[in-house]
């Protein structure tokens, strides 16, 4: 055997496994070995049983349309009716509809990948409040690109509004161009999203630096679904954004429909000059085919139906209402544990995860270990999965937290 790596240097030594995973699988080994286990570091929504929970209308839709058909190449940008129905999911049939465009993506961590090689130059950086998804770093340091987080609370536990202006001027006296990620609502890993009040203040500041540089924002809806009546609440902003900068959404059906591992999404670019526009879609276009090349042809034609037909669609909001009630029960709970026990969280009115701010975050996340609890450890805090802990094991969960914070201090 030859001692040479034909590895590239920036390719050796990389964390093969996302640290989530590797928490998970600690879990799920102690579990099999008889511990009694909490796991709350998976990211799904999970049944009180244990099992994924699921939207039957989406099963026997796949189901339904699994012919050899499916077995064929969906276009590159995705099936024509596929884009349409995205645009139309958010923007319904208002005016933005006419300035979207939609590109097919597996998944929103296709269309964040997109976003970041099309709308940053090699070596530039991405802006995201300090508190993000953990692949926002691997998917801009993959591809040439980095990540720049700026505060993301102010001293009143508010959206730190200043601070994510200020970052925005620096990088475009700094790159030239900006490109910020607002993951709300629902955001993971805090569970915060922004008041309407908030969305006008950053509007607002987009608004402004649009007009001093190249400004794009990425609303990454992941969670968007599970913010009931506010799951749009960002869209009648976007117009104003749109007079001086360009707007990105990663759409996703991983959580909306619980199909995570269908890999369905897309990339969404809103633009004021159609010229632009079609410019972004061809862009858009042009990333899908020199890395994936097309996605799912029946995930695709399935949500097209879900979305469209609207006994169909019907039928997905009551089962997803269904789930929702199950995470709000828990969130509920959580959150009357952790006023009582005095635990520091952000504002958590929905969602998958609420963050539990810590001073070391591996300590207390090794605290709660002992006691048979995991959560994931980020830097300043520890992600808790609301959507996978059943609601009787919340004051278990809480009173892991409060001791594994106690064991900091
Ligand atoms: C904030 C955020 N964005 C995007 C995604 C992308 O998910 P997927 O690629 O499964 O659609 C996730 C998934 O966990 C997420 O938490």
């Amino acid at each position: 055997m030859t001692s040479y790596s034909s590895l590239i240097t920036t390719s050796r030594d990389r964390a093969g496994n996302d640290p989530i995973f590797i928490w998970n699988g600690e879990a799920r080994a102690r579990a099999a070995a008889g511990d009694d286990i909490l796991n709350a570091t998976i990211g799904a929504l999970m049944n009180d049983d244990g099992t994924l929970s699921s939207l039957p209308t989406v099963i026997d839709t796949l189901k339904r349309l699994t012919t050899s058909a499916v077995g064929g190449y969906a276009p590159i940008s995705g099936l024509p009716s596929y884009r349409e129905a995205v645009v139309r999911d958010l923007f319904e049939d208002g005016p933005l509809a006419s300035q979207a465009t939609a590109v097919a993506a597996p998944g929103g961590s296709g269309a964040v990948y997109a976003a970041v090689v099309n709308f940053l130059d090699i070596g530039q950086k991405m802006l995201v409040p300090q508190f993000f998804w953990g692949p926002y770093r691997e998917i801009t340091n993959h591809s040439g690109r980095g990540l720049d987080p700026f505060t993301m609370f102010d001293e009143d536990g508010a959206f730190d509004i200043a601070g994510m202006s200020a970052a925005i001027d620096r990088h475009l006296e700094t790159q030239g161009r900006v490109l910020l990620v607002l993951n709300f609502p629902c955001h993971n890993p805090t569970g915060y999203s922004l008041t309407d009040e908030e969305w006008t203040r950053v509007t607002d500041v987009v608004h402004q630096a649009g007009q001093r540089g190249p400004v794009t924002v990425l609303i990454d809806a992941a969670y968007m679904e599970f913010a009931g009546a506010e799951s749009r609440s960002w869209v009648p902003h976007v117009p104003r954004m749109l007079e001086h900068a360009t707007v990105l959404v990663a759409w996703t059906a991983s959580k909306s429909m619980a199909q995570y591992g269908s890999r369905l999404g897309a990339i969404v670019g809103l633009h004021a000059d159609p010229d632009e526009l079609a410019q972004m879609d061809n862009a858009l276009g042009y990333s899908a085919r020199a890395t994936w090349s097309n996605c799912p042809h029946l995930g695709q034609l399935a949500v097209t139906q879900l979305l469209t037909d609207p006994d169909l669609a019907a039928a997905v909001t009551e089962e997803r209402a269904g789930l929702m009630t199950l995470l709000q029960n828990r969130i509920d709970a959580f959150n009357s544990r952790a006023t009582t026990l005095g635990l520091p969280t952000p504002r958590f009115d929905a969602g998958f995860f609420v963050a539990v701010f810590t001073p070391d975050e591996d300590a207390t996340a090794a605290a709660m270990r002992k006691l048979g609890v995991y959560v994931v450890p980020i830097p300043g805090a520890v992600r808790v999965a609301v959507c996978s802990t059943p609601e009787s094991t919340i004051d278990r969960l809480t009173s892991a937290l409060e001791a594994g914070l106690a064991a900091v201090r």
